[in-house]
């Protein structure tokens, strides 16, 4: 975003009502503010009520240990049977979960029972395999009703999941995979993406080859394309799973037992595996999609189109929706096959009420042209949202008119994927939302906005996001690394979670996100490392040192922009180095770490103590002038940079 349109964002004078009905009606009303102000510990005990529990907490929240909290203390549960069971219990197993709708035309309405049975299926499949309470289960799979299956197939059994976006490379397989001491790994021959069969066994195939600890893996049919086979590790999803009884009686497990673990990029090289737990982080996801979206269980079609592979599917496509009896959408494929008007068909096709997306994607689709949407009709819509980045005005302002009809809150929504639920958001009936600004702290919820020293700013004022008290969904710790919890969220202003955003006040006290303050990038709403992109740049012969900045870019919000300086053996290899590095990151990390481009240059701009100083390398891919540079221990680097680039126009593919 320029500073420009930041400055306008924050001198926005619109605004928009809720729309009286929607008021009238809606879930959360204002008074839930003073309520949870009043007693905060009482309002999350409230809450913990959407939730039945097999025992009952003692307590709503022991910090004594801070910065490690429980929550529910004492309190029993099983996130599966809180998702399935109970609302099968209640007579709601004919509602449908999922419309499941697949790019190669593939559909399928799965309702609460048929998921529940499913499930225990899965569940007693996975026990024949030796999966046990507390073990870890990898889960690198498409979009589709198999992943949730295989999720809550182990939540029921207390085994974490750790899923992996089907976009990791064989090596992030492998790194997350060894860093939990996964034994099963769960995935598909294929999925179906832009029109083609796509290949995910092999990746993981590499990657087990590697982890001796894997003792299975279980490969669900999708495509139906040819694999390789390793008789003494591969197992085909249906030879375990579909001969086992439909019924599996769960246990129950303490409100802190491990539910999932979800790796997100940190500001080393290293991913974090942020941990979280059952009660709490149902509880959290619970409350949130019911208040934020409005839910009405009994009449909406939700649909968050984001991928499972990232927080928001877990938190907003399986457990919020699924523990609110939901009937949400679950689509693999991509916006654009076979159409561009695809999403818009999905929405009048099932009448979708509620949809939740990023910003990049609005983007994307205002460059499509509103003509697109314009053909199909929306008018089920009733709420819009947003995550992942800034939502930049413009972008608000199109997705409302366009694609709510002038008539549905927009509710752009921040939260990460330590926070595992929306933290700051409007609430649908009660704020008057403002384009570009995600507003106020939820209900329950305690932010501030901290300058260098540690002190709130007020109004008018900017500085670091923490949030102050802690909130149920929080992450735990980080796996086998509690030193880089402490560290990453706890020290920087002690006894607050330091979030790493950066945001401004209003006059009117509310917040507008500015971006991260770390080395960590946001290119359409994924969190990418520069740390982990440099690491993989160098990992290649050819590479003596990396740099890697995030640039604007008006539609995924960052690009990835490298800075490389080859050894005396690679030097005049033109283009085809540029594509090899590109290539060799998608190898290593996964092709979203693809950089955009890679200026192949003389030397990189360090101060004296041998620091990078990326801020001049951002200028130069922003295409600015550089800034101060008298920090520098060579200050003609950023000359020879310049006019090294000015005589060799970089790869831009
Ligand atoms: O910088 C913030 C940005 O995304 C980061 C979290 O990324 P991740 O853990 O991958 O989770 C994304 C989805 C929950 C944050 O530190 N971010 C997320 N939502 C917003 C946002 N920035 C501005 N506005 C938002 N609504």
């Amino acid at each position: 975003m320029s500073n420009a349109e930041l400055s306008n964002m924050l001198h926005e004078t619109r605004s928009f009502e809720p729309p009286a009905e929607l008021a009238a009606h809606a879930n959360l009303t204002a008074e839930a503010y003073a309520e949870a102000k009043e007693d905060r510990l009482a309002f999350w005990g409230k809450q913990a009520e959407r939730i039945t529990w097999a025992e009952p907490f003692t307590e709503v929240l022991d910090w004594s240990d801070a910065p490690h909290s429980k929550w529910y203390v004492g309190g029993k549960l099983n996130a599966a049977y809180n998702c399935l069971d109970r609302h099968v219990e209640n007579g709601l197993g004919d509602r449908v979960a999922y419309h499941f709708e697949a790019e190669n035309g593939d559909q399928r309405d799965i309702t609460y029972a048929e998921l529940l049975a499913q499930v225990c299926q899965a569940a007693n499949g996975l026990i024949e395999l030796g999966v046990k309470t507390g073990d870890r289960v990898a889960i690198y799979m498409p979009m589709i009703p198999e992943t949730v299956v295989a999720m809550l197939a182990c939540a029921r059994l207390g085994a974490p999941h750790t899923v992996i976006f089907a976009g990791f490379s064989a090596q992030s397989i492998e790194d997350r995979v060894k860093d939990c001491g996964v034994e099963v790994v769960i995935t598909a021959d294929g999925a179906n993406r832009r029109g083609k069969a796509s290949a995910l066994k092999p990746t993981v195939d590499e990657a087990v080859a590697k982890c001796p600890g894997v003792r299975h893996v279980l490969v669900v049919k999708r495509t139906g394309q040819d694999v390789a086979w390793n008789d003494d590790l591969d197992l085909w999803w249906s030879d375990v799973v579909e001969h086992q009884s439909t019924e599996h009686q769960c246990e129950f497990f303490d409100a802190e037992h491990p539910l999932y673990i979800m790796y997100s990029s940190g500001t080393t090289g290293k991913p974090k595996g942020v941990l979280h737990t059952t009660g709490g982080y149902l509880v959290g996801v619970s409350y949130t999609h019911w208040a934020v979206f409005d839910l009405k269980a009994d009449q909406d079609v939700f649909w968050t189109a984001a991928d499972i592979g990232w927080v928001t599917g877990h938190s907003y496509i399986v457990y919020g929706p699924l523990a609110n009896a939901t009937t949400s959408v679950l689509y693999e494929g991509t916006p654009d096959t076979p159409h561009q008007g695809r999403w818009w068909e999905i929405i009048s096709k099932y009448q979708v009420n509620i949809l939740y997306c990023a910003p990049t994607a609005i983007r994307t689709f205002m460059k499509w042209g509103r003509q697109i949407p314009e053909k199909f009709d929306l008018s089920s819509l009733r709420l819009i949202g947003s995550v992942g980045e800034p939502i930049n005005p413009e972008a608000y302002m199109w997705y409302r008119e366009v694609i709510g009809g002038n008539n549905c809150p927009v509710v752009d929504t921040w939260w990460q994927t330590e926070n595992g639920m929306i933290l700051i958001s409007p609430l649908p009936g009660v704020t008057a939302g403002k384009p570009g600004s995600a507003m106020t702290p939820l209900p329950g919820v305690t932010a501030a906005i901290y300058n260098e020293a540690g002190e709130p700013v007020d109004k008018g004022g900017a500085g670091y996001l923490v949030i102050t008290e802690p909130w149920p969904a929080m992450l735990r710790t980080l796996w086998g690394d509690d030193d880089r919890y402490q560290n990453t969220y706890w020290s920087r202003f002690p006894g607050v979670y330091f979030s790493g955003d950066s945001a401004k006040l209003d006059e009117d006290g509310d917040y507008w996100l500015m971006g991260r303050v770390d080395d960590v990038i946001n290119v359409s709403g994924h969190r990418m490392s520069t740390t982990e992109i440099e690491s993989a740049l160098v990992s290649h012969p050819m590479v003596a040192e990396a740099a890697v900045v995030g640039a604007a870019d008006a539609m995924t919000g960052q690009s990835i922009e490298a800075f490389v300086i080859l050894r005396e053996s690679a030097k005049g290899g033109g283009d085809d180095v540029v594509a090899e590095l590109r290539n060799h990151v998608a190898k290593v990390i996964g092709s979203i770490a693809k950089p955009r481009s890679i200026m192949v240059v003389p030397d990189l701009p360090k101060t004296r103590s041998g620091k990078i100083m990326r801020r001049l390398l951002k200028d130069v891919a922003e295409d600015r002038e550089p800034g101060d540079s008298t920090t520098l221990a060579d200050s003609s680097v950023m000359d020879l940079i310049q006019e090294n680039l000015s005589s060799k126009p970089s790869d831009g593919g």
